[in-house]
């Protein structure tokens, strides 16, 4: 399986178009490398390419990445649809910049389906350009994918705030497993993630590369970077500080954070935090990095 870091921050990207944060100002310097929003493409064959989560990126993500060039014929494209780990806008919205492709599927957990049409009506809007077909994934049931067996594990019920009048129970946050059956090797995608969940251990276990929720490097931090006197918590976002000691007992697995808020301090390769990271031999690559397993 070969699977791309399309983007690798949280929603707003690197610098955010509002923030004067010290580390935003550096990166509109170019002192430190921007990047854009958290999506993966994956695939098993080489030649399905699914994206995982769409970000508003997507056009240039597409553009940058040559294994999702479209052809040979002129409307083309490896890119055989989208697969949600939840509603956020960060990671549905890209899906509009998709609208009139052909024979598109999306895949999420029901909660999303439905966010997605009755909380802000996405699948009608883009269903009128040219339809997708939505498929609801089940929690721990699998399903094959461009030759890889893709799993839904449930980790959380953290909804997007458009949807926050919903009445609707159930997991509305997802995490994938991607288990190639020619190489034997597994990847766990779960960029949202607010607590450590019961029976993850061994999902990260059985796991040859996990990419896991690395917003923000502290609980605290959105305040002492932007000012802001709310102080604000972690927002349904397990902060590093936590998760770092948890990822520590996995040290043969391919350890990657990423949906790094703009205020992280991991985005600076030469911050104390990002000497953290790296003594525990884990990391925070940049876009366009690919992983093969
Ligand atoms: C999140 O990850 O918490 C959301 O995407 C926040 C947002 O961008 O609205
Ligand atoms: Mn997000
Ligand atoms: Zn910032």
């Amino acid at each position: 399986m070969k699977a791309v870091l399309l983007g690798t921050t949280a929603g707003g990207g690197f610098p955010q178009w509002n923030c004067a944060c010290a580390l935003c100002v550096r990166a509109r310097s170019g002192e430190l490398p921007s990047r854009s929003q958290d999506c993966l493409a994956i695939s098993g064959n080489g030649t399905d390419w699914w994206l995982v989560n769409a970000s508003p990126d997507i056009r240039t993500q597409i553009a940058a990445c040559s294994l999702l060039n479209p052809g040979p014929g002129p409307r083309d494209t490896p890119i055989r649809g989208a697969l949600f780990t939840d509603a956020e806008l960060d990671h549905t919205l890209g899906l509009l910049t998709l609208r009139g492709g052909a024979g598109l599927t999306v895949w999420a957990p029901g909660t999303v389906l439905h966010a997605l049409q009755d909380q802000f009506d996405l699948r009608t809007v883009i269903d009128g350009y040219a339809p997708l077909a939505w498929r609801q994934v089940e929690a721990d049931q699998s399903f094959d994918l461009g030759g890889l067996r893709v799993s839904a594990i449930p980790i959380s019920g953290k909804r997007p705030k458009y949807a926050r009048s919903s009445t609707v129970d159930g997991h509305w946050v997802v995490a994938y497993r991607f288990a190639d059956p020619v190489t034997g090797g597994v990847l766990v995608y779960a960029p949202c993630l607010a607590s450590w969940p019961a029976g993850f251990d061994d999902v990260v276990a059985g796991a040859d590369c996990l990419l896991l929720d690395g917003t923000f490097y502290a609980a605290s931090e959105m305040g002492s970077a932007t000012g802001s006197s709310s102080g604000q918590a972690a927002m349904g976002h397990l902060p590093i500080t936590h998760s770092l000691p948890e990822l520590r007992r996995f040290p043969d697995v391919r350890r990657i954070y990423t949906h790094l808020n703009n205020t992280n301090p991991v985005l600076d390769p030469e911050s104390a935090e990002s000497v953290k990271l790296r003594e525990a031999g884990v990391e925070a690559p940049l876009d366009g990095t690919v992983i093969e397993l």
